[in-house]
């Protein structure tokens, strides 16, 4: 029998950090290096906060690179891996969608990994922005890096067939079905994933859903919360192919499936 873990409840990638780390490994810390390359473009300074900062890799990679950061996520599964296995960073939690670490109190945030397309609704995205233009310091940096929601429009690939993938953590061999669905009247890419491993556990079915979010709604929302847009891009970035390599400028076309995004805080929160 298939078990099923409602969205929000159990991910089992979230509640087993060491086992996300196995199935999307970073080796050479590329979103940590490619999100240093943009902070240094634009000058930031050294205080940086990673929100849905996940097992911790990247806030440790800024770390280790002279930053002083702050990881923040909802899960208290990775905030407890990321303090035992990527120190140096402080570990807090906070959701993406409301949340107050001081004013004034970073200049830069960053979210990668399409941690910012868990805010689904509008408010959850002004609350997210809100949250940012307080708690970055005036000409602080957005650097967020994800799935790009104008992919979608006129392309079926990613959607036609389920993905299948296999991979192998400490002896337990593990596959997983993706099936990925478009939910056009709450702009959300909707994921179904059936893992089973080959340990004898039952298979588990999971759902998640990003927000599809298009550049100029983007950058549209971020002229709202006072950014100016410094960079918005379909890559080179860490999760393109190719992927960026240092010495790589940020390209200009919105139309693969990644986005990333520079933002400059021009007017901050009254
Ligand atoms: C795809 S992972 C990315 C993790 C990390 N940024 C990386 O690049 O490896 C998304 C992360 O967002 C976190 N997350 C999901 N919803 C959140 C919310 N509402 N507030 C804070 N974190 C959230 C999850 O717990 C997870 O660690």
């Amino acid at each position: 029998m298939t078990r099923t873990a409602t969205e929000d409840m159990h991910n089992l990638l979230t509640d087993n950090p060491e086992l996300y780390e196995a199935r999307f490994p970073d080796a050479d810390r590329l979103a940590g290096r490619w999100t240093e390359d943009c902070l240094q473009r634009y000058g930031s300074g050294s205080r940086v906060l990673d929100m849905g900062c996940g097992t911790g890799r990247d806030a440790a990679h800024l770390h280790g690179s002279g930053r002083t950061v702050t990881g923040a996520d909802l899960s208290e599964a990775m905030l407890t891996h990321a303090r035992a296995h990527h120190p140096g960073p402080a570990y807090v939690r906070a959701d993406l969608h409301g949340f107050d670490l001081g004013h004034n109190t970073f200049d830069a945030v960053v979210c990668l990994d399409s941690s910012l397309l868990y805010c689904h609704t509008n408010a959850q995205l002004d609350g997210f922005l809100a949250s940012c233009r307080r708690a970055l310091t005036p000409g602080g940096l957005l650097v967020a890096e994800m799935r790009n929601g104008a992919y979608f429009l006129g392309r079926t690939d990613l959607l036609d067939t389920p993905t299948l993938h296999e991979f192998a953590w400490h002896g337990t061999a593990y596959r997983s079905t993706t099936t990925l669905t478009v939910d056009r009247t709450v702009q959300l890419l909707r994921r179904t994933r059936v893992w089973t491993a080959d340990d004898g556990s039952p298979p588990v079915e999971q759902r998640s859903a990003w927000r599809l979010l298009f550049p100029l709604e983007l950058r549209r929302l971020l002229a709202a919360h006072g950014f100016e847009v410094l960079d918005l891009h379909d890559g080179p970035g860490p999760r393109t192919e190719p992927p960026w390599r240092e010495g790589m400028a940020p390209g200009e076309a919105t139309d693969a499936d990644r986005l990333h995004v520079v933002a400059r805080l021009i007017e901050p929160a009254p």
